[in-house]
């Protein structure tokens, strides 16, 4: 079983996701959000690579059912329902809701990457529940890391290089690239503690200056959801376990 670490979506072709098992994480915030919002009871999360797609989706579905949500800048888009902090995904508002979302970074990248044959996403939140689903497929596979605007993300190859040493505890023949190894290594020298990680990251501070303090700490919190979201049909869902 081999493992490699995509840094960025960058120069990355569409088609080179074709038959792979591809794992996205974008931990402030996309990921994270998808991950609270199924677990909350949402139906299903509509990733979208741009806004205006977003609205157009959304004007063919039916009112009540329906939210628009995501962010530009950090900030809730206007006219969208819900931002793209986690923790507005209460199980009150998204219940049964299927959720457009748009964000600058994560649904491009899970958009990017939807012709994979197996597409799941992962944050810190459920970060035990898909390393113990990969080990049960034993299949190689591809972590794909959001980033920041097509550059490398602190937060995300340290979240890639934490799966991979979980699942190396029951798999010690794992084979990783360089990428791989490189991650699993910013893990053990940063990685353990997981809020002021984030928060003295480049995305984490730019949060911060936003006032989007509580994102961070519930971004941290390590595999406090056992959900998997699983990308099928455009839509991501809950794996059924
Ligand atoms: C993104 O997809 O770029 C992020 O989730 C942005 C954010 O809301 O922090």
């Amino acid at each position: 079983m081999k493992v490699n670490v995509l840094l960025t979506p960058s120069n990355l072709d569409e088609l080179s996701f074709s038959g792979k098992t591809i794992v996205i994480i974008d931990v402030l915030r996309a990921t994270s959000t998808i991950v609270n919002a199924l677990n909350n009871g949402a139906k299903e999360i509509i990733p979208v690579a741009t806004v205006e797609f977003a609205v157009k989706v959304s004007g063919g579905m039916f009112g009540g059912l329906t939210l628009l949500g995501g962010e530009r800048n950090t900030k809730k888009i206007e006219g969208f329902a819900l931002g793209n902090s986690p923790l507005e995904y209460s199980a009150k508002l998204v219940k049964n809701k299927s959720i457009i979302l748009y964000t600058t970074n994560g649904t491009k990248a899970v958009v990017k990457a939807k012709f994979s044959k197996n597409l799941y996403i992962c944050s810190f939140l459920n970060l035990s529940a898909v390393a113990e689903h990969l080990n049960s497929l034993n299949m190689d596979f591809e972590i794909l890391c959001a980033g920041r605007n097509n550059s490398f993300a602190l937060e995300d190859t340290i979240c890639a290089g934490k799966l991979i040493s979980e699942i190396m505890k029951s798999k010690k023949d794992l084979e990783l690239s360089d990428t791989a190894i490189s991650s699993v290594a910013l893990n053990k020298a940063l990685g353990k503690n997981l809020a002021k990680m984030l928060a003295e990251s480049e995305h984490g501070k730019l949060l911060l200056e936003n006032g989007f303090e509580d994102d961070i700490k519930f971004c941290s919190k390590l595999n406090s959801i056992n959900a998997i979201p699983y990308f099928t049909g455009n839509v991501v869902k809950l794996l059924a376990r």
